[in-house]
Protein backbone atom coordinates (compact mmCIF):
# COMPACT_ATOMS: atom_id res chain seq x y z
CA UNK A 1 0.00 0.00 0.00
CA UNK A 2 1.13 3.37 -0.94
CA UNK A 3 2.51 5.56 1.31
CA UNK A 4 2.69 9.66 1.62
CA UNK A 5 5.93 11.37 2.91
CA UNK A 6 5.48 15.16 4.22
CA UNK A 7 8.25 17.13 5.52
CA UNK A 8 6.93 19.96 7.37
CA UNK A 9 7.37 24.10 7.49
CA UNK A 10 6.64 25.52 4.20
CA UNK A 11 4.60 28.21 3.96
CA UNK A 12 2.28 27.58 0.71
CA UNK A 13 1.94 30.14 -1.50
CA UNK A 14 0.35 29.82 -5.40
CA UNK A 15 -2.74 28.97 -7.36
CA UNK A 16 -4.78 25.67 -6.81
CA UNK A 17 -7.19 25.04 -9.31
CA UNK A 18 -10.34 22.97 -7.21
CA UNK A 19 -11.93 19.46 -8.83
CA UNK A 20 -15.34 18.53 -9.42
CA UNK A 21 -17.07 17.67 -6.43
CA UNK A 22 -16.87 13.72 -5.73
CA UNK A 23 -20.66 14.28 -4.20
CA UNK A 24 -22.05 15.70 -6.98
CA UNK A 25 -20.50 13.50 -9.31
CA UNK A 26 -21.62 10.26 -8.03
CA UNK A 27 -25.42 10.77 -7.45
CA UNK A 28 -25.18 12.27 -11.28
CA UNK A 29 -23.40 9.17 -12.76
CA UNK A 30 -26.19 7.07 -10.89
CA UNK A 31 -28.99 9.21 -12.30
CA UNK A 32 -27.82 8.58 -15.83
CA UNK A 33 -29.10 4.56 -15.21
CA UNK A 34 -32.52 6.79 -15.49
CA UNK A 35 -32.24 7.32 -18.93
CA UNK A 36 -31.24 5.57 -22.46
CA UNK A 37 -30.26 8.47 -23.82
CA UNK A 38 -26.16 9.87 -24.00
CA UNK A 39 -25.05 11.79 -21.21
CA UNK A 40 -22.04 13.87 -21.62
CA UNK A 41 -20.54 14.75 -18.49
CA UNK A 42 -17.46 17.63 -17.72
CA UNK A 43 -15.63 18.24 -14.70
CA UNK A 44 -15.91 14.85 -13.51
CA UNK A 45 -12.79 14.30 -10.93
CA UNK A 46 -10.34 11.48 -11.23
CA UNK A 47 -10.37 9.94 -7.89
CA UNK A 48 -10.90 6.65 -6.55
CA UNK A 49 -14.75 6.22 -5.49
CA UNK A 50 -15.80 7.51 -9.37
CA UNK A 51 -13.50 5.02 -10.83
CA UNK A 52 -15.02 2.12 -8.59
CA UNK A 53 -18.60 3.94 -9.71
CA UNK A 54 -17.98 3.82 -13.33
CA UNK A 55 -16.81 0.14 -13.39
CA UNK A 56 -19.69 -0.64 -11.48
CA UNK A 57 -21.85 0.99 -13.93
CA UNK A 58 -20.46 -0.59 -16.91
CA UNK A 59 -21.86 -3.80 -15.00
CA UNK A 60 -24.64 -2.97 -14.75
CA UNK A 61 -24.79 -1.84 -18.79
CA UNK A 62 -23.16 1.60 -18.86
CA UNK A 63 -21.51 1.95 -22.28
CA UNK A 64 -18.48 4.52 -21.04
CA UNK A 65 -16.01 6.45 -23.35
CA UNK A 66 -13.75 9.05 -21.97
CA UNK A 67 -12.61 11.76 -23.54
CA UNK A 68 -10.12 14.54 -23.25
CA UNK A 69 -12.11 16.81 -20.83
CA UNK A 70 -15.65 14.64 -20.40
CA UNK A 71 -17.19 11.30 -19.94
CA UNK A 72 -19.90 10.16 -22.23
CA UNK A 73 -22.23 6.95 -20.34
CA UNK A 74 -25.42 5.64 -21.98
CA UNK A 75 -27.35 3.06 -20.54
CA UNK A 76 -29.59 1.99 -23.65
CA UNK A 77 -30.88 -0.77 -21.19
CA UNK A 78 -29.84 -2.30 -17.76
CA UNK A 79 -28.22 -5.48 -18.87
CA UNK A 80 -27.80 -6.16 -14.82
CA UNK A 81 -29.92 -4.98 -11.98
CA UNK A 82 -27.19 -5.94 -9.46
CA UNK A 83 -25.13 -4.36 -6.93
CA UNK A 84 -22.88 -6.90 -4.43
CA UNK A 85 -21.19 -6.80 -1.67
CA UNK A 86 -17.87 -6.64 -3.41
CA UNK A 87 -18.78 -3.74 -4.84
CA UNK A 88 -20.87 -2.25 -1.84
CA UNK A 89 -18.32 -2.30 1.07
CA UNK A 90 -15.34 -0.64 -1.24
CA UNK A 91 -17.64 2.21 -1.65
CA UNK A 92 -20.94 2.56 0.51
CA UNK A 93 -22.10 5.52 -1.97
CA UNK A 94 -23.24 2.63 -4.57
CA UNK A 95 -26.71 2.52 -2.69
CA UNK A 96 -26.98 5.34 -5.17
CA UNK A 97 -28.06 3.03 -7.47
CA UNK A 98 -30.91 1.44 -5.86
CA UNK A 99 -33.58 4.06 -6.49
CA UNK A 100 -32.76 4.56 -10.32
CA UNK A 101 -32.61 0.60 -11.08
CA UNK A 102 -36.09 0.33 -9.55
CA UNK A 103 -37.27 3.19 -11.49
CA UNK A 104 -35.84 2.11 -14.67
CA UNK A 105 -36.49 -1.47 -14.43
CA UNK A 106 -38.55 -2.45 -11.90
CA UNK A 107 -36.42 -4.48 -9.84
CA UNK A 108 -33.02 -4.07 -7.94
CA UNK A 109 -30.76 -6.45 -6.22
CA UNK A 110 -27.89 -4.13 -4.20
CA UNK A 111 -25.86 -5.12 -1.34
CA UNK A 112 -26.07 -3.75 2.22
CA UNK A 113 -24.36 -1.34 3.10
CA UNK A 114 -22.01 -1.97 6.37
CA UNK A 115 -21.47 0.77 8.49
CA UNK A 116 -17.78 2.28 7.80
CA UNK A 117 -14.61 3.49 10.02
CA UNK A 118 -17.06 6.86 10.97
CA UNK A 119 -20.36 5.41 11.56
CA UNK A 120 -22.81 2.42 11.35
CA UNK A 121 -24.11 4.34 8.25
CA UNK A 122 -28.06 2.85 8.04
CA UNK A 123 -29.81 3.95 5.33
CA UNK A 124 -33.18 2.40 6.71
CA UNK A 125 -35.30 5.57 5.47
CA UNK A 126 -34.02 4.91 1.54
CA UNK A 127 -36.13 1.90 2.14
CA UNK A 128 -38.84 3.41 3.64
CA UNK A 129 -39.04 5.76 1.15
CA UNK A 130 -39.27 3.49 -1.37
CA UNK A 131 -41.86 1.07 0.22
CA UNK A 132 -43.99 4.46 0.08
CA UNK A 133 -43.66 4.33 -3.29
CA UNK A 134 -44.56 1.15 -3.80
CA UNK A 135 -41.58 -0.49 -3.95
CA UNK A 136 -41.77 -4.46 -2.65
CA UNK A 137 -38.76 -4.51 -0.20
CA UNK A 138 -37.14 -7.80 1.16
CA UNK A 139 -33.35 -8.56 2.74
CA UNK A 140 -31.89 -11.91 2.40
CA UNK A 141 -28.62 -12.66 3.22
CA UNK A 142 -27.34 -9.01 3.28
CA UNK A 143 -28.86 -7.92 -0.22
CA UNK A 144 -31.70 -5.66 -0.39
CA UNK A 145 -33.93 -7.45 -3.23
CA UNK A 146 -36.66 -4.81 -4.54
CA UNK A 147 -39.72 -5.38 -7.18
CA UNK A 148 -42.02 -2.26 -8.14
CA UNK A 149 -44.07 -2.37 -11.69
CA UNK A 150 -44.14 1.10 -11.65
CA UNK A 151 -43.07 3.55 -8.53
CA UNK A 152 -46.43 5.80 -7.72
CA UNK A 153 -45.39 8.91 -6.22
CA UNK A 154 -45.89 9.35 -2.52
CA UNK A 155 -45.92 12.20 0.62
CA UNK A 156 -42.13 11.35 2.32
CA UNK A 157 -41.04 12.67 5.69
CA UNK A 158 -37.67 12.16 6.92
CA UNK A 159 -37.17 11.46 10.06
CA UNK A 160 -33.36 12.64 9.48
CA UNK A 161 -32.20 14.78 6.52
CA UNK A 162 -30.40 12.74 4.82
CA UNK A 163 -27.83 13.41 1.89
CA UNK A 164 -27.89 10.24 -0.26
CA UNK A 165 -31.29 9.12 1.28
CA UNK A 166 -32.56 12.56 -0.52
CA UNK A 167 -30.94 11.94 -3.83
CA UNK A 168 -31.90 8.21 -3.94
CA UNK A 169 -35.50 8.87 -3.79
CA UNK A 170 -35.08 12.18 -5.55
CA UNK A 171 -34.02 10.03 -8.81
CA UNK A 172 -36.47 6.97 -8.26
CA UNK A 173 -39.22 9.60 -8.30
CA UNK A 174 -38.57 11.12 -11.57
CA UNK A 175 -40.12 8.35 -13.40
CA UNK A 176 -42.81 7.57 -11.06
CA UNK A 177 -46.07 7.75 -11.71
CA UNK A 178 -48.16 11.18 -10.07
CA UNK A 179 -46.38 13.56 -7.92
CA UNK A 180 -44.04 12.92 -4.95
CA UNK A 181 -43.16 15.24 -2.13
CA UNK A 182 -40.11 14.83 -0.03
CA UNK A 183 -40.52 16.56 3.24
CA UNK A 184 -37.21 17.43 5.79
CA UNK A 185 -35.00 16.57 3.08
CA UNK A 186 -31.03 17.39 2.91
CA UNK A 187 -30.24 20.85 1.14
CA UNK A 188 -26.88 19.88 0.31
CA UNK A 189 -25.48 21.96 -3.03
CA UNK A 190 -24.63 18.62 -4.47
CA UNK A 191 -28.59 17.89 -4.48
CA UNK A 192 -29.16 21.18 -6.25
CA UNK A 193 -26.46 20.00 -8.77
CA UNK A 194 -28.79 16.08 -9.31
CA UNK A 195 -31.74 18.33 -9.71
CA UNK A 196 -30.49 20.19 -12.44
CA UNK A 197 -29.03 17.79 -14.06
CA UNK A 198 -32.24 15.33 -14.16
CA UNK A 199 -34.17 18.43 -14.98
CA UNK A 200 -32.13 19.38 -18.18
CA UNK A 201 -32.96 15.63 -18.91
CA UNK A 202 -36.66 16.52 -19.10
CA UNK A 203 -37.32 15.63 -14.75
CA UNK A 204 -39.68 17.79 -13.28
CA UNK A 205 -37.82 18.71 -9.85
CA UNK A 206 -38.99 21.36 -7.95
CA UNK A 207 -37.38 22.89 -4.67
CA UNK A 208 -34.04 21.23 -4.60
CA UNK A 209 -31.55 22.71 -1.88
CA UNK A 210 -34.76 23.31 0.37
CA UNK A 211 -36.63 21.04 3.25
CA UNK A 212 -38.67 20.34 0.65
CA UNK A 213 -38.92 19.00 -2.74
CA UNK A 214 -41.62 18.14 -5.39
CA UNK A 215 -41.19 15.85 -7.93
CA UNK A 216 -43.71 15.23 -10.66
CA UNK A 217 -42.87 11.83 -12.19
CA UNK A 218 -42.12 11.62 -16.38
CA UNK A 219 -42.29 8.83 -18.59
CA UNK A 220 -38.85 8.55 -19.52
CA UNK A 221 -35.28 10.93 -19.57
CA UNK A 222 -33.44 12.30 -22.24
CA UNK A 223 -29.99 13.00 -22.49
CA UNK A 224 -27.74 16.05 -21.59
CA UNK A 225 -24.51 18.14 -21.23
CA UNK A 226 -23.78 18.79 -17.78
CA UNK A 227 -20.72 19.94 -15.90
CA UNK A 228 -20.23 19.02 -12.24
CA UNK A 229 -20.23 21.59 -9.69
CA UNK A 230 -16.53 22.28 -7.94
CA UNK A 231 -16.20 20.01 -4.68
CA UNK A 232 -16.76 22.50 -1.75
CA UNK A 233 -14.64 20.00 0.76
CA UNK A 234 -11.86 19.81 -1.43
CA UNK A 235 -12.23 23.29 -1.66
CA UNK A 236 -12.01 24.19 2.16
CA UNK A 237 -9.24 21.26 2.58
CA UNK A 238 -7.24 23.64 0.55
CA UNK A 239 -8.57 26.58 2.80
CA UNK A 240 -6.99 25.17 6.15
CA UNK A 241 -3.61 24.04 4.14
CA UNK A 242 -2.92 27.93 3.64
CA UNK A 243 -4.05 28.84 7.13
CA UNK A 244 -2.34 25.59 9.10
CA UNK A 245 0.87 26.52 7.18
CA UNK A 246 0.50 30.44 7.52
CA UNK A 247 0.70 30.77 3.89
CA UNK A 248 -1.67 32.38 0.22
CA UNK A 249 -3.59 30.32 -1.65
CA UNK A 250 -5.91 31.54 -4.40
CA UNK A 251 -8.10 28.55 -5.48
CA UNK A 252 -9.72 29.08 -8.48
CA UNK A 253 -13.00 26.99 -10.41
CA UNK A 254 -14.60 27.01 -6.98
CA UNK A 255 -18.29 28.40 -5.56
CA UNK A 256 -17.61 30.26 -2.02
CA UNK A 257 -21.21 30.40 -2.03
CA UNK A 258 -21.31 26.86 -1.00
CA UNK A 259 -18.72 27.37 1.71
CA UNK A 260 -20.16 29.79 3.75
CA UNK A 261 -20.01 28.47 7.36
CA UNK A 262 -16.59 28.03 6.95
CA UNK A 263 -15.03 30.74 5.24
CA UNK A 264 -16.99 32.66 8.80
CA UNK A 265 -15.16 29.82 10.87
CA UNK A 266 -11.51 30.38 9.31
CA UNK A 267 -12.01 34.16 9.11
CA UNK A 268 -12.63 34.23 12.72
CA UNK A 269 -9.92 31.79 13.32
CA UNK A 270 -7.41 34.20 12.01
CA UNK A 271 -7.27 33.78 8.40
CA UNK A 272 -8.05 36.76 5.78
CA UNK A 273 -10.40 35.24 3.31
CA UNK A 274 -11.04 36.97 0.28
CA UNK A 275 -13.87 35.82 -2.11
CA UNK A 276 -14.86 36.45 -5.88
CA UNK A 277 -17.92 34.05 -7.57
CA UNK A 278 -14.91 31.87 -8.73
CA UNK A 279 -12.38 32.32 -6.71
CA UNK A 280 -11.36 32.73 -2.77
CA UNK A 281 -8.05 33.81 -1.81
CA UNK A 282 -6.71 32.62 1.84
CA UNK A 283 -3.73 34.35 3.45
CA UNK A 284 -3.08 32.22 6.67
CA UNK A 285 -2.16 34.61 10.11
CA UNK A 286 -2.30 33.66 13.88
CA UNK A 287 -4.36 30.34 14.31
CA UNK A 288 -6.92 31.72 17.16
CA UNK A 289 -9.23 28.77 19.56
CA UNK A 290 -12.59 29.04 17.85
CA UNK A 291 -15.27 25.88 18.61
CA UNK A 292 -17.15 24.64 16.01
CA UNK A 293 -20.52 22.18 15.74
CA UNK A 294 -21.11 19.73 12.49
CA UNK A 295 -24.69 20.06 11.29
CA UNK A 296 -26.37 19.66 8.04
CA UNK A 297 -25.92 21.87 5.37
CA UNK A 298 -25.66 24.95 5.30
CA UNK A 299 -24.28 24.51 8.85
CA UNK A 300 -20.45 23.56 9.31
CA UNK A 301 -19.81 20.57 7.45
CA UNK A 302 -19.14 17.18 8.99
CA UNK A 303 -16.85 16.31 5.99
CA UNK A 304 -14.96 19.77 7.07
CA UNK A 305 -14.45 18.47 10.88
CA UNK A 306 -11.10 16.48 10.81
CA UNK A 307 -9.22 19.48 9.37
CA UNK A 308 -10.78 22.03 10.94
CA UNK A 309 -9.16 20.00 14.07
CA UNK A 310 -6.07 19.44 12.57
CA UNK A 311 -5.87 23.47 12.71
CA UNK A 312 -7.26 24.05 16.23
CA UNK A 313 -4.13 21.63 17.46
CA UNK A 314 -2.25 24.80 16.80
CA UNK A 315 -4.14 27.53 17.92
CA UNK A 316 -3.59 29.85 20.75
CA UNK A 317 -5.82 28.69 23.11
CA UNK A 318 -8.67 25.92 23.49
CA UNK A 319 -11.23 24.59 21.31
CA UNK A 320 -14.27 22.18 21.17
CA UNK A 321 -15.37 20.69 18.22
CA UNK A 322 -18.70 19.26 18.50
CA UNK A 323 -19.61 16.31 15.49
CA UNK A 324 -23.22 15.66 15.73
CA UNK A 325 -23.59 14.01 12.32
CA UNK A 326 -21.58 10.65 12.59
CA UNK A 327 -21.21 8.76 16.20
CA UNK A 328 -17.61 7.56 14.96
CA UNK A 329 -16.11 10.40 13.28
CA UNK A 330 -12.61 11.04 15.78
CA UNK A 331 -10.44 8.14 14.24
CA UNK A 332 -8.00 11.15 13.05
CA UNK A 333 -7.87 12.09 16.88
CA UNK A 334 -5.74 9.38 17.86
CA UNK A 335 -3.23 9.91 15.00
CA UNK A 336 -2.91 13.87 15.61
CA UNK A 337 -2.22 12.82 19.18
CA UNK A 338 0.80 10.79 17.89
CA UNK A 339 2.12 14.65 15.89
CA UNK A 340 1.58 16.35 19.45
CA UNK A 341 -1.47 17.61 19.21
CA UNK A 342 -3.30 17.68 22.78
CA UNK A 343 -7.02 16.36 22.31
CA UNK A 344 -9.37 15.08 24.43
CA UNK A 345 -12.21 13.32 24.01
CA UNK A 346 -15.80 13.70 25.80
CA UNK A 347 -18.76 11.76 23.96
CA UNK A 348 -19.19 13.81 20.43
CA UNK A 349 -17.18 16.56 22.08
CA UNK A 350 -13.10 16.98 21.32
CA UNK A 351 -11.37 19.55 23.42
CA UNK A 352 -8.38 20.90 21.23
CA UNK A 353 -5.79 22.93 23.65
CA UNK A 354 -3.79 24.27 20.69
CA UNK A 355 0.34 23.40 21.18
CA UNK A 356 3.23 25.84 19.64
CA UNK A 357 4.08 22.87 17.22
CA UNK A 358 3.41 19.40 15.88
CA UNK A 359 5.86 16.73 15.10
CA UNK A 360 6.24 14.48 12.28
CA UNK A 361 5.46 10.90 12.85
CA UNK A 362 4.44 7.52 11.23
CA UNK A 363 0.50 7.94 11.33
CA UNK A 364 -1.84 5.58 9.62
CA UNK A 365 -5.39 7.33 7.63
CA UNK A 366 -8.51 5.58 8.73
CA UNK A 367 -10.96 7.28 6.62
CA UNK A 368 -11.33 9.85 3.74
CA UNK A 369 -11.55 13.07 6.06
CA UNK A 370 -9.12 11.59 8.68
CA UNK A 371 -6.56 11.12 6.03
CA UNK A 372 -6.76 14.80 4.87
CA UNK A 373 -6.35 15.93 8.01
CA UNK A 374 -3.40 14.14 8.38
CA UNK A 375 -1.85 15.59 5.16
CA UNK A 376 -2.70 19.15 7.02
CA UNK A 377 -1.08 18.05 10.10
CA UNK A 378 2.23 17.09 8.05
CA UNK A 379 2.26 20.20 6.28
CA UNK A 380 3.09 22.28 9.26
CA UNK A 381 4.73 19.66 11.64
CA UNK A 382 8.30 20.12 12.40
CA UNK A 383 10.51 16.70 10.52
CA UNK A 384 8.59 14.01 8.15
CA UNK A 385 5.48 12.63 8.65
CA UNK A 386 4.38 9.40 7.09
CA UNK A 387 0.89 8.26 6.39
CA UNK A 388 0.42 4.53 5.63
CA UNK A 389 -3.14 3.51 3.85
CA UNK A 390 -3.47 6.37 1.67
CA UNK A 391 -5.49 4.73 -0.13
CA UNK A 392 -7.91 6.45 1.90
CA UNK A 393 -6.84 9.80 0.51
CA UNK A 394 -7.04 8.80 -3.01
CA UNK A 395 -10.54 7.91 -2.66
CA UNK A 396 -12.09 11.87 -2.58
CA UNK A 397 -9.26 13.56 -3.63
CA UNK A 398 -7.84 14.23 -7.39
CA UNK A 399 -4.49 14.30 -7.36
CA UNK A 400 -3.85 15.55 -4.06
CA UNK A 401 0.00 15.29 -3.94
CA UNK A 402 0.59 17.46 -7.19
CA UNK A 403 -1.51 20.12 -6.26
CA UNK A 404 0.21 20.71 -2.93
CA UNK A 405 3.97 20.99 -4.09
CA UNK A 406 2.80 23.33 -6.85
CA UNK A 407 2.23 25.22 -4.00
CA UNK A 408 5.55 24.61 -2.41
CA UNK A 409 4.84 21.74 0.13
CA UNK A 410 7.13 19.03 0.70
CA UNK A 411 5.13 15.93 -0.21
CA UNK A 412 6.15 12.37 -1.85
CA UNK A 413 4.07 9.59 -2.72
CA UNK A 414 6.26 6.06 -2.17
CA UNK A 415 4.89 3.27 -4.04
CA UNK A 416 4.43 0.29 -1.48
C1 LIG B 1 -23.28 11.93 2.48
O1 LIG B 1 -23.27 10.66 3.12
C2 LIG B 1 -21.86 12.16 1.98
N1 LIG B 1 -21.52 11.12 1.00
C3 LIG B 1 -20.88 12.12 3.16
O2 LIG B 1 -19.59 12.42 2.64
C4 LIG B 1 -21.28 13.21 4.14
O3 LIG B 1 -20.44 13.15 5.27
C5 LIG B 1 -22.74 12.99 4.58
O4 LIG B 1 -23.60 12.96 3.43
C6 LIG B 1 -23.23 14.08 5.52
O5 LIG B 1 -23.10 15.32 4.90
C7 LIG B 1 -21.96 11.26 -0.28
O6 LIG B 1 -22.65 12.21 -0.62
C8 LIG B 1 -21.56 10.18 -1.24
P1 LIG B 1 -26.45 11.00 5.44
P2 LIG B 1 -24.68 9.96 3.52
O7 LIG B 1 -27.39 9.93 5.00
O8 LIG B 1 -25.74 10.34 2.56
C9 LIG B 1 -28.35 9.36 9.42
C10 LIG B 1 -17.28 12.16 2.37
O9 LIG B 1 -16.36 12.32 3.18
N2 LIG B 1 -29.17 8.45 8.62
O10 LIG B 1 -26.74 12.41 5.04
O11 LIG B 1 -24.41 8.52 3.74
C11 LIG B 1 -26.88 8.99 9.40
O12 LIG B 1 -26.60 7.98 10.35
C12 LIG B 1 -18.54 11.44 2.78
O13 LIG B 1 -17.26 12.59 1.18
C13 LIG B 1 -30.12 7.66 9.25
O14 LIG B 1 -30.25 7.72 10.48
O15 LIG B 1 -24.99 10.64 4.92
C14 LIG B 1 -26.21 10.31 9.76
O16 LIG B 1 -26.24 10.47 11.18
C15 LIG B 1 -18.43 10.87 4.18
N3 LIG B 1 -30.89 6.83 8.51
C16 LIG B 1 -27.14 11.36 9.14
O17 LIG B 1 -28.36 10.67 8.84
C17 LIG B 1 -30.77 6.73 7.15
O18 LIG B 1 -31.52 5.96 6.52
C18 LIG B 1 -26.61 11.97 7.86
O19 LIG B 1 -26.24 10.89 7.01
C19 LIG B 1 -29.80 7.55 6.51
C20 LIG B 1 -29.02 8.40 7.26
Amino acid sequence: MDKMLITGGTPLKGEVSISGAKNAALPIIAATLLSAETQRLTNVPVLGDVTTFLRLLEKIGAKITKEDDHSSIQVKQIENCEAPYSWVKTMRATILVLGPLIARCGEAHVSLPGGCAIGARPIQLHLDGLKKMGAEIEIKHGIIHAKANRLKGAEIYFEVPTVTGTENLMMAATLAEGTTILENTACEPEIIDLANFLNLCGAQIMGAGTERIIINGVPSLGGTSYEIMPDRIETGTFMVAAAITKGDLLLKKCRPAHLLSLIEKLRAAGSNVIVEKETLRIIGNTIKAVNAKTLAYPGFPTDMQAQLMALMSLSNGQSIITETIFEARFNHVAELRRMGAQIRLEGRHAVIKGVTSLSGAPVMASDLRASASLVLAGLVAKGETEISRIYHLDRGYEAIEEKLMKVGASIKRVKA
